[in-house]
């Protein structure tokens, strides 16, 4: 019933329109915003899924990120069409985009969001990884797509290279 597929140019817009309509004004303002401007999406992960009329139900993109030294992928943003939530979309979303992740080789995986959300897809607290504030530690989470990738790697959350 849904199509998932790479997001391509002529996707942006329509996808920047979905996170407008389901995440509060100002959503740019967030920290991890910061950590995306001037930085290029990484193409390969970024999704979106249509139903059979081919309308936009979701959407989620991943930035390349800094953690101390090390490189990681930041999800997100991610999200589902206010009347397309609840029935799996954002968890096959999810699931597609970090299995491809995992398939292009990328170890190590974090976001900002909801524990009780995110863990079911096995993301866990991260020890030590310091977003820019404000952001609530808690929230900080990781998944290692290859075993231990995340052991050892902490510090200040960057911008990965312009470009
Ligand atoms: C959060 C979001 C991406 C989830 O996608 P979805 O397709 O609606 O969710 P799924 O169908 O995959 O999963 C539904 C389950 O997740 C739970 N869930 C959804 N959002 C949750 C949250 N923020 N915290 C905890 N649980 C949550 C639901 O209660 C439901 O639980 P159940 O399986 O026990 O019934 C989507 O609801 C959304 O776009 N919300 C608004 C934007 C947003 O908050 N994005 C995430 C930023 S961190």
């Amino acid at each position: 019933m849904f199509r998932v597929a790479e997001e391509t140019a002529e996707d942006w817009w329509e996808v920047e329109a979905l996170y407008d309509l389901c995440f509060a004004p100002g959503r740019s303002a967030l920290s991890s915003y910061r950590l995306r401007e001037g930085v290029d999406p990484v193409p390969a992960l970024c999704l979106t899924a249509r139903d059979g009329d081919g309308i936009l139900a979701a959407a989620i993109r991943y930035w390349p990120v800094l953690v101390g030294d090390a490189p990681a992928l930041l999800l997100g943003p991610v999200a589902v069409h206010p009347t397309r939530q609840g029935e799996g979309l954002g968890a096959l979303l999810i699931r597609d985009s970090l299995e491809r992740a995992r398939l292009l080789g990328f170890g190590r995986v974090m976001l900002v969001g909801d524990a009780p959300y995110y863990g079911r897809f096995g993301f866990e607290k991260l020890e030590g990884v310091e977003m820019p504030p404000p952001t609530n530690p808690d929230r900080v989470l990781g998944i290692a797509l290859v075993p231990g990738a995340w052991d050892g790697v902490a510090g200040p959350v960057t911008r990965a290279a312009e470009g």
